[in-house]
């Protein structure tokens, strides 16, 4: 397989996010913040790292607060600056999106109908070569960045579509797409296909795909063609099996820490992780983690 560079990354962030409600009838999930970043800022400075030259964002009418946060406010940074909070304005120009640096794409995917459709609406904004997708509410923190792995893993030409799975306990199966494992070489899984959400004794395997993708175009096709699958909505993982028949695809380990930022759980796990080093929440921890705080209460 010819190797090409990763020009395009797409940012699905069009969902409902219905396990965040009601914070997410106000704030769009991409927005909520772990302590003070937003989810989409660590998934725009993964697409940086590896210098993609486009981001396509696909979002909906009602979540335009996405669009304001990732672009500069130029407005905000002045009035900081009078504020004497010089810092501050430059911190925000640094993590703001500069279309000196990379296009930026804002489409619309009209309905919630799945992350498959939310994908195909980038498909007229595609640079040529292969594509990633970054789901924002999987938050994997680790240095080199998930992404940065896995287009230097790319670059070796093992599949066409690379996809970032973690090994998950087998009962756990049914929260996941799980990879038809054939084989596995270091770091590689390789696949015939992805199932979505198996019962833990239908799934092939325990590697379970997250939200970093690295695509063949045929996907696009493949999508183009695709009925609504498991929940009625157009499965990713369903186009990205109908189109490893021309494209193949494999599993990639990555090693940094994944949280599913998407549901409670995974927020908070995310938000005590990040914390419990840094001293500015010493006195925090101290105070409501400490042993006897724990203890039952009355
Ligand atoms: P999720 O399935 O985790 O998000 O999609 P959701 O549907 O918004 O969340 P819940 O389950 O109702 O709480 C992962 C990513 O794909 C986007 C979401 O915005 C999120 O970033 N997505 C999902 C779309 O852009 N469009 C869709 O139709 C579905």
């Amino acid at each position: 397989m010819t190797h090409k560079r990763v020009r395009t990354a797409i940012f699905p962030v069009a969902g409902l996010g219905t396990r965040f409600l009601p914070a997410t009838k106000g704030t769009p999930k991409e927005l909520l913040p772990v302590i003070d970043t937003p989810l989409i800022q660590y998934a725009i400075d993964e697409a940086r790292e590896v210098g993609v030259e486009r981001m396509i964002f696909v979002s909906h009418p009602s979540k335009a607060a996405i669009e304001h946060y990732v672009m500069d406010d130029a407005r905000l940074r002045a009035t900081l600056v009078d504020h004497g909070k010089s810092d501050l304005a430059h911190e925000l120009e640094e993590a703001a999106l500069d279309t000196r640096d990379c296009e930026v794409i804002f489409v619309t995917q009209p309905e919630p109908r799945g992350l498959g459709d939310a994908v195909a609406c980038a498909r007229p904004h595609l640079l040529d070569g292969p594509v990633a997708v970054i789901l924002p509410d999987d938050l994997i923190l680790g240095t080199p960045g998930c992404l940065r792995e896995m287009v230097d893993a790319y670059d070796r030409g093992k599949a066409g579509h690379l996809v970032a799975v973690m090994e998950v306990p087998k009962a756990l199966t049914g929260r996941y797409g799980i990879l038809s494992v054939t084989a596995e070489d270091g770091r590689f899984v390789q696949a015939s296909g992805i199932v979505e959400k198996p019962e833990p004794d239908k799934a092939l395997s325990q590697m379970a795909v997250v939200g970093r993708y690295i695509l063949d175009p045929v996907v696009f096709d493949a999508l183009a063609q695709q009925a609504p699958g498991a929940g009625g909505e157009v499965q990713l993982t369903d186009a990205i099996t109908i189109s490893s028949v021309k494209a193949g695809v494999a599993g990639f380990r990555f090693s940094g820490r994944r949280f599913d930022c998407g549901s409670k759980q995974g927020m908070l796990a995310a938000t005590l992780f990040l914390a419990r080093d840094d001293p500015a929440y010493a006195e925090v921890f101290e105070e409501y983690l400490a042993p006897e705080d724990i203890a039952p209460v009355g």
